[in-house]
């Protein structure tokens, strides 16, 4: 197991190509496909020959950015993933924040916790300068997670979708930390800002 980062109760680790199951398995929750798809699966071919390449890609065109596997650090047992990666045609110092669990495993703060691990390891290790999550505005869950991430609204914008599902009318909404407020809040608290 290549482990990327201990989180807490959670340990972020790559992907392998026998991960195929469990992303076949969350995505196939309509609860956890509801802001993304309005519930649809992704299917098993999909899984097995574009997203799964696409983590595995990844790793080698990054170093310390991509998508991770979150795992229960104490049974191995798989709760999703996290991602941190700069934005497709984004700058390569700013990381987009994003995570999908295992419908079981919400509600128990885990994705707060990743999120807050992923950041700090940015600004921290990574030399991030900004850090950005994107959602559906009614997503309200991830929302959350932002706001106990550190993070803070931005924007609201409205996206072209080409299959537009229930509650796009609302818009999405933009979260960010600046290494700037990170270090101001960091030292407002009276820690190292490391
Ligand atoms: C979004 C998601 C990752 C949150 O995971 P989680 O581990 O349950 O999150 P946490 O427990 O750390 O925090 C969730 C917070 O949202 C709140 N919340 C959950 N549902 C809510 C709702 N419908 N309305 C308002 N707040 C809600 C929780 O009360 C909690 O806040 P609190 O600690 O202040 O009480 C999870 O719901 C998920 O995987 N959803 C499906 C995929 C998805 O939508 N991903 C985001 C796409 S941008």
């Amino acid at each position: 197991m290549r482990v990327f980062l201990e989180a807490g109760r959670l340990t972020l680790r790559r992907f392998t190509a026998a991960d195929v199951d469990d992303l076949v398995d969350l995505d196939g929750d309509p609860a956890v496909m509801r802001y993304l798809t309005g519930g649809t699966p992704t299917s098993r071919e999909v899984i097995q020959d574009e997203v799964l390449p696409r983590f595995l890609q990844y790793y080698e065109r990054f170093t310390g950015f991509g998508f991770w596997a979150a795992v229960d650090t104490s049974s191995g047992e798989f709760l999703g993933w996290f991602h941190f990666r700069p934005a497709p045609d984004g700058p390569v110092d700013e990381a987009e924040l994003g995570y999908r669990l295992r419908r079981s495993a919400w509600g128990r703060g885990y994705a707060t916790e990743g999120s807050r691990a992923l950041v700090h390891k940015g600004f921290a290790e990574l030399g991030v300068q900004r850090v950005f999550a994107l959602t559906m505005a009614v997503n309200l869950a991830s929302r959350r997670v932002m706001e106990k991430s550190g993070l803070r609204l931005v924007r609201t914008f409205h996206g072209s979708w080409r299959d537009p599902i229930e509650g796009v009318e609302h818009g999405e909404v933009e979260y960010a930390l600046t290494r700037t407020e990170w270090e101001r809040e960091n030292a407002a608290r009276g820690g190292p800002a490391d």
